[in-house]
């Protein structure tokens, strides 16, 4: 059922896009907002500085809510679960040791069956690419911890459960693109190819990209010696922040691209992730960009939301 996972992924970066239109709908029309429905809609889209409301909200609907700094949560998970595949797929291609019996069912279930030519390069790609999604995870939980200085921000509970579910499910999804055969206990042989390279140079360049902003967002609160000063959101200037106006994002999209350059280009279940990170950061940002112009009337008219000289 390889098809499957590839469909799932596809439905879900369906599922963004429709949110986004959605909202852009919405916001061509202002009076639906006020409608039960139409609250509930954007109080779900939207989290962080993006929210509205703050004492005007519901209380049915702030009870929903957990603190943003629970990002956190997502990371601790993911630095488990992708740790534990990791770790159990290096010894299943390295030391002759199979995967749990609950792992190769599910594997079983979604990986697909290569003929013996292919599989040593497309299994060396998913252990590259789980290796990436960790290091990631492994930056952002240090960003979550000693970068970032979060205000009382907040997110709703569906978007925190989906989060933690999302990166088991994405680490998943790279177990199962490496093919079946890799539990006839056969040692992998290494091969390093071209686009392994060009996909990490990629990932580490998005790396250092998105750390960059990140820092810059951070120190629009601290003062020079590094104290916190205000929990206010202003305007950020710098790195890509000059082109988008979250440049994070787009280094976020451009880390999952580089993951499927690492795939050989041609992993389309991969290309359906890239596509849900499309959309989801995309709505993301297109909210973040509103807020800034809606904010700042000083904000600078040729940034764009999300993708450099595009939109
Ligand atoms: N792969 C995925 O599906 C996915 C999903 C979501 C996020 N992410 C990634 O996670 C990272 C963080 O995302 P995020 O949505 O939390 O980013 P964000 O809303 O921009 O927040 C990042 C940090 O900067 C602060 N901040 C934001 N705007 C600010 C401003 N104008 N002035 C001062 N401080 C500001 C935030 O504080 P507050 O506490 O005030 O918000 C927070 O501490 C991004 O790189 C994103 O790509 C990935």
């Amino acid at each position: 059922m390889p098809a499957l996972l590839a469909a799932a992924w596809a439905l879900l970066s369906a599922a963004f896009l429709a949110l986004l239109l959605l909202h852009r709908a919405q916001a061509r029309r202002p009076g639906v907002r006020t409608d039960v429905a139409s609250a509930f809609f954007q109080d779900l889209i939207r989290y962080g500085k993006t929210k509205r409301g703050g004492g005007q909200q519901a209380s049915w609907l702030r009870r929903l809510q957990v603190p943003k700094r629970w990002f956190t949560h997502f990371y601790v998970v993911s630095i488990l679960w992708n740790g534990f595949l990791l770790l159990r797929l290096f010894q299943a291609e390295f030391l002759g040791a199979s995967l749990p019996p609950w792992v190769q069912i599910f594997h079983g279930a979604f990986s697909t069956d290569l003929q013996k030519e292919n599989t040593d390069s497309e299994r060396f790609s998913a252990l590259l690419v789980l290796l990436l999604l960790w290091l990631h995870s492994f930056q952002r939980l240090a960003e979550c911890l000693y970068t970032s200085v979060f205000s009382n921000g907040v997110i709703h509970i569906v978007q925190y459960c989906f989060g933690i579910g999302y990166y088991i499910a994405v680490g998943s999804t790279v177990l199962c693109q490496v093919p079946t055969n890799v539990r006839n206990g056969e040692e992998l042989s290494v091969q390093i190819l071209w686009y392994h390279i060009v996909g990490i140079v990629m990932y580490i360049w998005a790396s250092l990209h998105q750390h960059r902003c990140l820092v810059i967002l951070a120190n629009l609160r601290k003062s020079k010696s590094g104290k916190v000063l205000s929990l206010n959101h202003s305007i950020p200037f710098g790195d890509w922040f000059e082109r988008v106006s979250c440049p994070h994002y787009f280094a976020e999209l451009l880390i999952y691209i580089s993951m499927a350059i690492t795939f050989g280009f041609h992993n389309v279940t991969w290309w359906f992730v890239v596509m849900y990170v499309f959309f989801n950061q995309a709505l993301a940002a297109v909210l973040c960009h509103e807020f800034y112009q809606e904010k700042f009337t000083s904000y600078p008219k040729h940034r764009k939301a999300f993708v450099p000289f595009i939109f």
